[in-house]
This record gives structure tokens, C-alpha cells and sequence, in this order.
């Protein structure tokens, strides 16, 4: 039987998936300045609601205001905004998509504006320049403390109206530093073996299984390695996703990743640290799609892949192929957010490749500007770029295609700097 993208999935805990595409977590920054939800957030998730995905994912929301992704996040710690959620799980579920709330903490990925010593597994500092303090080791009662904020988000989730959560697993954020033995230095029950650093994630999604019962969607986006030497590597991958299984979780996504090899977007990635993969699969859009097939085997819940997915013959492979069981899409959905209804309609078969369409145009900046910096600004731009359309979309200004990349390389910080400087709660602890 093939199965095509307007297949419907049914969940392990019984919740069913009207067809295969999601839109991934794409972080919006539109939060109030108690990172409480507000009117632009419901006015950009009804936009892809409408859009046709069977799911659609919040970008990530923090269980604590003193570790942010961003200042614009939304944040579930006591700070209110119960009935703004409600407003915005209703916006976002208006078509009768799943709308499931990602659920994260960034520990040492928070930004030193908003933390210089943020919490981690252990005290070691990512290795970039500038941009993120020496974290703090937590401790053994600080651990137990956010085990409960993820389970307590997720029943607020629930309690509001959002009809799944994911827990953030990925990208170098807490969880995923916790299992990296890079960043987990720990010699106790949470660091050390991979079962031990697997301890936070496991405890996570039991908590958060034990708090919303049976039947509500728990997702969980997981890398399938970090593509670092010393890294998660994808043996560790597939052996975590084993311990998995009997967590409840009802879809698995698969990506890679963190600040340090931002995989998650096709950049990076120590070519050291990269499994061995089949040379017929290379040529494939998606970046993980080997990554999955290698880890489907042990899997005994469903997949999602993201990353890279930009044409409809790409996603019916991955989903013939037995390696995926959902499409996650990201950047694309930045830009045109009724995508999916267009690709599941066959009136389009592919979607804009917009991270290799954006160049910096000739003359947007000087000859003084040497190379290094060139590719910098191409770097940050496109992400700054992405960022703001969702800031635009959300405004109800309509995205704005035509923005040059070092308009957004300039904009986006200012954006961001405004948006911190709003804050009326203190963000360090
Ligand atoms: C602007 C932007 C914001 C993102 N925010 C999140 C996020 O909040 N949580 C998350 O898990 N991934 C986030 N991602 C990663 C995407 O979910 C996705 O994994 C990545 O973009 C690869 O998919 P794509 O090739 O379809 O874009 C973000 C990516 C972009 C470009």
C-alpha cells in the first residue's frame, strides 16, 4: 500500500493525524513582555491552521522565565496569561489540525543578556565566541524541580486547549545537553553511562505521560546525532530510542544538532563526527532521512523527519520508504503558510528552497566588507530573515519575501534587543 501525504495517522494513545504534514517549531518571539501569549500569536497560528497541516507545533515554550531561547518566548511559569493561552490554542486549532505546544528549557543555550550563568548538567561553556555564559552545574534538587515545570507546562497545555505537547529534546537545548557527553560531565545518577544521561529525557516524558493521562499526544524531537566528535552520536541515538519505547511517547521527531553544528538547518556538522550512510541515500533533500532509517528499526512509535523536505517525490519517498511516517517542514512555512493545503491539493509539488535562494544582492554592502564577513552576514541574516517574517506574519503586515539579507542582519538584533529591553520581570535568578 502506498501511503501518500494525505494518509491519516493514528497515535499510539489513540489521537489520529488528519494527513502527514507538520509544521514544525519555528520560534516566534511574539510573546507579551511577561512572555505571556498575545493577539499576534493567534493571528499567526490561525494563519497555519488554515494553512492544511495536520499538525502544527508551537515554537519552543520555556518552563522557566529565567532561561529563555529568546525574550520573546513564551513562558508557562506562574506568570499568568491562562486566558491568552486559551485564545491562542484556539487560533491555531480553528481548522481541526492538531496543535501541539513545544516544551523546552535552552539551559546553557541562554543567551548571556538574559542569564550569565544559566543552568546545565554540567558547568561547561559552549564553544562559541561571545553570546552565552558559563553555565551552572544544577543540582540534584534543581533537576527534580524542572522534571516537574515540563510536566506542569504540559498540563497547562492541556487544561488551555492545545491538543498535544512536544517535549525539545534537540538542538542542544537542555535535555539534549543533558544526554551530549560533551556538555554532561556529571559522575552522578545523571551523568556518566548513557543510560544515566538518557535519565532527564526519560523522567521528562514519564512525568509529563503521568500528568496528562492515556490519551493525550506526547511528542518528543530528539537528535539523531549531534554531528560532533564526542557528541550523541546516532549508536546512541537508536539506543535511547529503545529506552524510549516505553515512555508514551506517540510521535518521535528526528533531527540534529546544536549552536555549536547547527545540523538542524544543513550547516555544520563535524564531517568526522557523520555516521557511515548509504551512498544510493546521500542524494536525498532530507538531512536525517539515513539517520531514521537507521533508527526505525528499534522504534516502536511513530517518526517524523525534519529538516531539508522541499518537494512532494521527496516526501512520498520518505514515507514508502518506511523512514518516516510524518513530513516536518520549517523555513517553508515562514513564507507561504497555506503550504501544506497546496501540496496535499497537488497544485504545487515543491516549496521554495528559500535558505538557497537568499544571497547577499550585489551592492548591498560595501567592498570593504571582506569575505569572512560576507558569509557571516549570509549566516545570521537568513536566520534573522526566517525570525521576522513570523514577526511580520504575526503583525499582520504580511511576510515580506523581498527583504535583503543584511536588512535582516541589522533588523533582527534590533528586534530582538527592543523585545528584551520590554521585559518587566527580573530574568536572572
Ligand atoms: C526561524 C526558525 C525558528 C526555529 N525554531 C525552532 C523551535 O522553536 N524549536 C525547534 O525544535 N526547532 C526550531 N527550528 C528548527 C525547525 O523546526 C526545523 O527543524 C529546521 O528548520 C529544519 O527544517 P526545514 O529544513 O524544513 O527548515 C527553527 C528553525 C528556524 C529556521
Amino acid at each position: 500500500m502506498t501511503i501518500d501525504l494525505s494518509s491519516p495517522l493514528e497515535l499510539p494513545c489513540g489521537a489520529r493525524l488528519s494527513n502527514r504534514i507538520c509544521k514544525a517549531a519555528l520560534t516566534e518571539g511574539l510573546a507579551d513582555p511577561m512572555n505571556r501569549a498575545t493577539p499576534e500569536l493567534e493571528r499567526l497560528y490561525r494563519l497555519w491552521s488554515e494553512g492544511g497541516a495536520g499538525l502544527v507545533i508551537t515554537g519552543n515554550v520555556q518552563v522557566d522565565r529565567t532561561h529563555l531561547e529568546r525574550p520573546g518566548n513564551v513562558v508557562i511559569d506562574g506568570n499568568g496569561g491562562i486566558e491568552a493561552l486559551r485564545a491562542y490554542a484556539k487560533a491555531g486549532a480553528v481548522a481541526g489540525n492538531h496543535l501541539w505546544m513545544q516544551i523546552n528549557h535552552p539551559g546553557r543555550q541562554t543567551p548571556i543578556e538574559l542569564n550569565p550563568h544559566p543552568l546545565a548538567p554540567s558547568a561547561v561553556a559552549l564553544n562559541l565566541t561571545g553570546g552565552y555564559g558559563a553555565p551552572r552545574e544544577a543540582t540534584e534538587d534543581e533537576i527534580l524541580d524542572l522534571i516537574r515545570r515540563f510536566a506542569h507546562v504540559a498540563t497547562v497545555a492541556r487544561e488551555t486547549g492545545f491538543t498535544g505537547v512536544q517535549i525539545h529534546g534537540a538542538h542542544g537545548y537542555l535535555i539534549s545537553q543533558f544526554l551530549s557527553p560533551i556538555a554532561n560531565r556529571r559522575t552522578d545518577a545523571w551523568g556518566g553511562s548513557l543510560e544515566n544521561r538518557a535519565r532527564f529525557v526519560l523522567e521528562i516524558a514519564r512525568a509529563i505521560r503521568a500528568a496528562v493521562g492515556a490519551d493525550f499526544p506526547v511528542g518528543l524531537k530528539l537528535n539523531s546525532s549531534d554531528f560532533q566528535l564526542g557528541g550523541f552520536t546516532l549508536d546512541e541515538a537508536i539506543a535511547a530510542v529503545g529506552m524510549l519505547n516505553d515512555a508514551g511517547i506517540d510521535l518521535l521527531e528526528l533531527s540534529g544538532g546544536n549552536y555549536e553544528q547547527p545540523a538542524m538547518i544543513g550547516l555544520g556538522g563535524d564531517e568526522a563526527a557523520r555516521a557511515p550512510v548509504r551512498e544510493s541515500t546521500l542524494r536525498r533533500e532530507a538531512y536525517f532521512l539515513e539517520y531514521a532509517a537507521a533508527i526505525r528499526p528499534v522504534a516502536r512509535m511513530p517518526l517524523m523527519v525534519t529538516g531539508g523536505f522541499r518537494t512532494t517525490a521527496g516526501m512520498a519517498e520518505a514515507l514508502n520508504s518506511g523512514a518516516a511516517d510524518v513530513i516536518g517542514l520549517g523555513r517553508p512555512m515562514c513564507v507561504e503558510t497555506d503550504l501544506p493545503r497546496r501540496l496535499l491539493s497537488g497544485e504545487i509539488d515543491r516549496t521554495p528552497a528559500w535558505e538557497s535562494l537568499l544571497k547577499l544582492a550585489p551592492g548591498e554592502v560595501g567592498p570593504e566588507v571582506d569575505a569572512q564577513r560576507r558569509q557571516l552576514i549570509e549566516m545570521l541574516g537568513k536566520q534573522g530573515w526566517f525570525c521576522l517574517q513570523l514577526i511580520y506574519l504575526g503583525q499582520g503586515k504580511g511576510a515580506k519575501p523581498g527583504m535583503g539579507l543584511h536588512e535582516a542582519f541589522v533588523e533582527y538584533p534590533r528586534n530582538e534587543a527592543a523585545t528584551a529591553a520590554r521585559l518587566l520581570h527580573s530574568h536572572v535568578q
